[in-house]
């Protein structure tokens, strides 16, 4: 059973992608500093698996701490590497906070990899690697541009920095580039756990519905899309979660070949903020209180996926359609909600 080390497995992708993982035979162990997770997660992929997972609670900016775990795990066959900070609009105003944190974690991790020979890694990527597209769908061999938040920089600069690693080291690697991951596990029993206010679309919807924000904003609606709001791909959290099981599985399947290093995991759908709103509002029978807003820096006008390679070569099949994304995130927000209540009935307990 190979053993997989995931990084920022506490987090959103994280966990889901361990439940996946785990359905699938491999023994996993999470290295997490829960800097912007919680211990929660862990609980809920046991329950959800019936399986422990030992997550090391370490920073990888730290690398004698990084390096510890490798040499108390020597049969590491593969990493999964999520561990960064991921929200656009933060990383615009704090720029150095995400070079140092996004990209010192990954070169930590990368000299572990060389000095144990890990063989085979896969690269939390993101669809802002291409900045504001020309033209959408994007594909994997769309130019990129320049990134349009100091997020999307890290991430093109992770990308590079893995290429160049692994010509130079052998490693066999894979690049995913995710677009807007939104949803929760059917069980309700791990799902986004934004810590402050949400910066995400989804989140901002249900905690607005829920009553935790009195009201939201639509960031822009004068951009040269069908009705002024941004487009983005949004795409169900275990779907994405299933591509990076997939890509081990390839990764392992393709041992020594030359074979295909990035994906674009999107549904292959451009949906503007107002039609998600909207569709929120069907599923959920509700009336949401939003407002349109001024334009939020470092937002790309629209970008959405061509997934036909990940498709093709990963056999990778999103299933969620947007109707059933949100109201999986619906249920996750309402969980979320009686479990506060059921807790402040406790006492003692706040
Ligand atoms: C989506 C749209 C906002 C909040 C995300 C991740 C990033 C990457 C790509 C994985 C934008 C608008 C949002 C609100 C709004 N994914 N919005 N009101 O910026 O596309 O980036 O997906 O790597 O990590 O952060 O996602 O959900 O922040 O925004 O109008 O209260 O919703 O302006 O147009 P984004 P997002």
């Amino acid at each position: 059973m190979a053993k997989i080390l995931v990084t920022g497995g506490c987090g959103y992708i994280g966990s889901h992608t361990i439940v996946d993982l785990l359905d699938h035979g491999y023994e996993v162990i999470s290295v997490d500093n829960n800097s912007r997770s919680d211990g929660n997660a862990m609980k809920g992929i046991e329950q959800i698996t019936g399986q422990k997972i030992k997550n090391y609670k370490v920073d990888l900016c730290n690398y004698d701490d990084t390096f510890a775990i490798f040499q108390e795990n020597t049969d590491i066959t593969g990493i999964i590497h999520f561990a960064a900070y991921k929200a656009v609009g933060e990383s615009v105003e704090l720029p150095l906070l995400y070079f140092e944190n996004n990209l010192v974690s990954l070169i930590n991790l990368l000299k572990c990899v060389q000095e144990f020979s890990i063989p085979h890694f896969v690269f939390s990527s993101s669809c802002t690697v291409y900045g504001n597209p020309a033209q959408v769908p994007v594909t994997e061999q769309t130019p990129l541009q320049p990134a349009e938040s100091p997020y999307g920089s890290t991430k093109q600069m992770g990308e590079t920095i893995v290429e160049q690693f692994a010509k130079a080291s052998g490693t066999h690697y894979i690049l995913l580039r995710y677009f807007n991951p939104v949803g929760a596990h059917p069980s309700t029993l791990i799902g986004e756990t934004p810590i402050g206010k949400p910066q995400n679309l989804v989140p901002a919807i249900t905690q607005t519905a829920i009553g935790i924000l009195p009201k939201m904003y639509v960031h822009g609606s004068d951009y040269p899309t069908r009705d002024g709001s941004c487009v983005r791909d949004y795409i169900h959290v275990c779907d994405i979660a299933s591509a990076h099981t997939l890509a081990l599985d390839y990764l392992l399947k393709m041992e020594g070949r030359d074979h295909i290093n990035i994906f674009n995991l999107g549904s292959g759908n451009g949906v503007t903020v107002l039609e998600a709103i909207h569709a929120f509002e069907k599923v959920s029978q509700l009336k949401l209180n939003y407002e349109m807003g001024p334009r939020r820096n470092g937002d790309v006008v629209a970008i959405y996926a061509n997934n036909d390679l990940a498709r093709r070569e990963l056999n990778w099949d999103p299933k969620m359609g947007l109707d059933e994304m949100l109201l999986t995130a619906w249920k996750w927000e309402l969980k979320r909600k009686a479990e506060e209540q059921q807790n402040k009935q406790i006492p003692g307990l706040n």
